[in-house]
């Protein structure tokens, strides 16, 4: 998840766009870069690391004046945080400037065939790819729109793409698939943007770019105007949305949410459909992003331990059931900070798994080393492109949430169990447990997890009222078993984090060993249910453990999956899910968990980006 501007009128285009890409740097800070056409050229500026890096680098080497430019700010995918990294990319003559959001697919073939044409790529992404794409197709036709929907014709993933030419100095344009870009039309002006933050201050007029359309912005000099031409890839003109944008600029920063937490739950459907993508190869086997563990060493894993903290360990606890399910190999799962103080058993033969949002917690880095130094590979879980534990690491699969500034970990939380699942797979796969078409079928039942994730936030407002109504409660429980066990655990952590309530997690089965002595009249008990189809001596279980919390004077919320109407006698209130395979159960049944937490906290007048007492990166131990 990247932030993009794309300015074309008569002010400064450099000052816009910058100003532009700091309302927009909650998407992405690994670097930062500008492209004005200005005196029949290009002038680029990008440097890593945050947008005041670049404006530190503009004050010391000004770019010319113009009034047409294009700028990014970067959460790095392919490649490193790096200056070469960095967009703009521009084609080998310098005449083409392109900033991008997403991840191209196709870009490894795409890019040898531009280096068997003679092109010289020079940095590790995905977009540079479309810089000479463009160059090539531009040569000749002098149309940047048509030449862009030839490019976008040929690319497979997800996209948003902004770009200039030198020869076309009134123009930029832009085109989407499955990422954002919106049009902001002012008095003789237009903008391109990851979304109306980067122009509110400008205009209140946008226009909601379609699905695989290309647009294109243009200043009319004679009539002092701009014009807007929105084509599919194919050419044909698209009717447009046009609407007026009424949050103010701190909203709008959030995307009109209440806050990022809020935001971020919303983003997970997306955020999940692009952490599988690009995961599947020609062959259709699976692919991580970096891998240092030589195919015959995976073969000879006899162990897995997943080290983690917080929110990630719980998605290592789930992890351990896919693991060992699907490939036979014995699973731990411990936490980071308990692990090398207890002198745990490792080996050259053992592959620790290390699950961590910001890939800096001290913990899990620590546990990192010290697996490292007994022999084991380590192979990370992470969303923090360029951080420290995939550094340190043999192998990576980076989650692509984009970044999360809310405190209380959510998207990353579902991307982590979608990492997870495919690493289980990728070690199934490379050991033959798991055949070719069993892994694509999970791989397929992976993808239709977005969709119903996107259903259960459609459905969230009785969840709202009922958590409003819990206000004055003073302890929670939660319950589970099998994945829903950790999906308890996960539901307690967040609303002690953000409620500040008393809460607890266990595993249903282990209610009559103690816990249900806490149980008293009224007291709101949440319990996952499995489904009744894949485990049904389970999900009779926790029917039974529902009555008998009941019958003594609990008020029963029941996630259930849709059609389980065995648990409707026994629920005070039911929050419906969506059918799923078993194992990948809880990525639908947190997200109704995530919004009971978020709710509760603010009807307790509490404020839920940043919980008291926490950080986001706990780079401590
Ligand atoms: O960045 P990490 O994933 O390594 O962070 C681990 C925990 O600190 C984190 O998940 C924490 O528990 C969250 N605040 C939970 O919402």
């Amino acid at each position: 998840m990247c932030g993009i501007v794309g300015y074309v009128g008569s002010q400064s285009a450099l000052e816009v766009v910058l100003a532009g890409l700091r309302r927009l740097e909650y998407r992405g800070y690994d670097s930062a870069g500008v492209a004005v056409l200005a005196d029949g050229g290009i002038a680029a500026a990008k440097k890593s690391g945050k947008l005041v890096n670049l404006e530190k680098a503009l004050v010391d080497r000004p770019l010319p004046a113009g009034a047409t430019g294009i700028g990014h700010t970067r959460w790095a995918t392919h490649g490193g945080p790096t200056d070469a990294n960095a967009h703009p990319h521009l084609d080998n003559a310098g005449r083409v400037a392109v900033v991008h959001n997403g991840i191209i697919e196709n870009f490894a073939e795409l890019r040898a065939e531009l280096a068997a044409r003679g092109h010289a790529l020079t940095s590790e992404t995905d977009t540079e790819v479309v810089a000479h794409l463009l160059a090539e197709e531009f040569s000749g036709r002098a149309d940047l729109a048509a030449a862009m929907r030839l490019v976008c014709r040929r690319l497979k993933g997800a996209f948003t793409l902004v770009a200039v030419h030198a020869d076309a100095p009134d123009v930029v344009v832009g085109a989407r698939r499955n990422s954002p870009l919106v049009v902001g039309v002012g008095e003789g002006e237009a903008f391109l943007a990851s979304d109306v933050a980067a122009f509110i201050a400008h205009t209140r007029s946008a226009v909601e770019l379609g699905q695989d359309q290309v647009v294109e912005v243009r200043r009319d000099g004679a009539a002092g105007g701009v014009g807007v031409a929105v084509t599919d890839f194919d050419g044909r003109p698209a009717d447009v949305r046009h609407f007026r944008v009424d949050w103010d600029a701190a909203a709008a920063e959030k995307g009109g949410h209440a806050s990022f937490m809020h935001k971020e739950i919303a983003e997970q459907p997306r955020a999940v459909a692009d952490t599988l993508l690009g995961r599947i190869g020609a062959d259709g086997e699976l692919i991580l992003d970096e891998l240092r563990i030589p195919a015959a060493e995976l073969r000879e894993v006899d162990k897995v331990v997943v080290v983690a903290c917080g929110t990630a360990f719980h998605a290592g606890l789930i992890a351990k059931y896919a693991i060992e399910h699907w490939t036979r190999i014995p699973c731990e799962v411990e936490l980071a900070s308990e692990f090398r103080y207890r002198d745990p058993i490792l080996d050259a033969r053992s592959l620790v798994v290390a699950v961590s949002q910001s890939g800096e917690t001290m913990d899990t880095l620590m546990a990192l080393r010290h697996a490292r130094e007994q022999g084991s590979r380590v192979l990370a879980i992470c969303n923090t492109n360029g951080s420290t534990i995939p550094r340190e690491s043999d192998a990576v699969l980076y989650t692509h949430a984009g970044p999360e500034v809310a405190v209380a970990s959510t998207k990353a939380f579902l991307t982590q169990l979608v990492a997870c699942y495919l690493v289980a797979l990728y070690l199934g796969q490379a050991r033959g447990t798991k055949w070719g078409d069993e892994v694509l079928g999970v791989v397929r039942d992976l993808a239709d997890i977005a969709g119903a994730v996107e259903r259960v936030l459609a459905d969230m407002e009785p969840v709202r009222a009922l958590a409003r109504s819990l206000a004055g409660a003073g302890t929670v429980l939660f319950l589970g078993r099998h994945v829903g066990y950790p999906v308890a655990l996960e539901g307690a952590l967040k609303l002690k984090e953000l409620a500040y309530m008393h809460a607890e997690g266990f595993a249903a089965g282990e209610l009559k060993h103690g816990p249900i002595a806490l149980v008293e009249e009224g007291l709101p008990v949440v319990v996952v249910v499995p489904s009744p189809r894949g485990r049904s001596v389970l999900h009779d279980k926790i029917v039974s453990n529902i009555q008998e919390i009941r019958a003594r004077g609990a008020r029963t919320i029941v996630i259930a999956e849709e059609g389980d109407e065995a648990v409707v006698p026994c629920a005070d209130h039911v929050v419906w899910v969506p059918v799923t395979p078993t194992l990948l159960q809880p990525l639908v049944t947190t997200v109704p968990l995530q919004v009971f937490a978020c709710e509760l906290a603010v009807a307790r007048g509490n404020e839920v980006d940043q919980p008291r007492n926490l950080a986001k990166s706990v780079t401590v131990e």
